[in-house]
């Protein structure tokens, strides 16, 4: 395929990358699993809290979130990106494709391209955490040379009936 065109966020992207979010996190989300398992709490799902967090990472790093885009200019997938100049690592907190355009090398570019941010912005270590329940994750991130270094096992409780 054609080298994929990737660019800076803008924040008239927004309700598009939160729009992919919850085309393709719902089998990946820590906060669906706890829905499913405890049932539904809080005034909104786990979708319209993952919108939320995407939202957040925007508002935090808006230089570190890059997007794919189609020929029109509307992104097709998305990075998120945290600088954390202390320690020198740079965290990738969220990373989605649109159903429609996955398996195309997008995910790749757009990890690669984080990669590059973070070795122009000074970082020292690159950091990323996939669930046990994602097995792309646990392929393209170790493709990429991430290595791992500890699991971590989620627990909930639910505090009314
Ligand atoms: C993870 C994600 C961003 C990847 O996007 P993508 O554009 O399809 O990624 P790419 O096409 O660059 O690469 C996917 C690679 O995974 C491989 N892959 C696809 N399905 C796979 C599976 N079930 N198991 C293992 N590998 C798989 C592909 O063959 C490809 O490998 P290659 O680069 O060696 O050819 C996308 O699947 C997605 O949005 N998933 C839902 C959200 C998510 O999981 N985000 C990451 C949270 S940790």
């Amino acid at each position: 395929m054609p080298h994929p065109e990737l660019r800076l966020f803008r924040p008239d992207d927004l309700p598009r990358l939160q729009e992919i979010t919850a085309l393709t996190f719902g089998p990946v989300s820590i906060d669906r699993n706890m829905e499913q398992l405890l049932g539904e709490f809080g005034p909104s799902g786990w979708e319209a809290r993952k919108r939320a967090a995407i939202a957040l990472d925007c508002e935090l790093q808006p230089d570190g979130v890059f997007v794919a885009v189609d020929v029109q200019d509307t992104p097709i997938g998305y990075v998120t990106t945290r600088l954390q100049p202390q320690s020198r690592i740079g965290w990738i907190p969220n990373l989605a494709v649109d159903p429609a355009c996955q398996g195309q090398g997008l995910g790749r570019a757009l990890l690669e391209r984080a990669l590059a941010f973070f070795r122009e912005s000074g970082m020292e270590v690159a950091k990323i955490e996939t669930l046990e329940q994602n097995p792309i994750g646990q392929y393209l991130y170790p493709s990429l040379g991430f290595q791992e270094v500890a699991r971590q096992v989620h627990y909930a409780l639910r505090l009314r009936d």
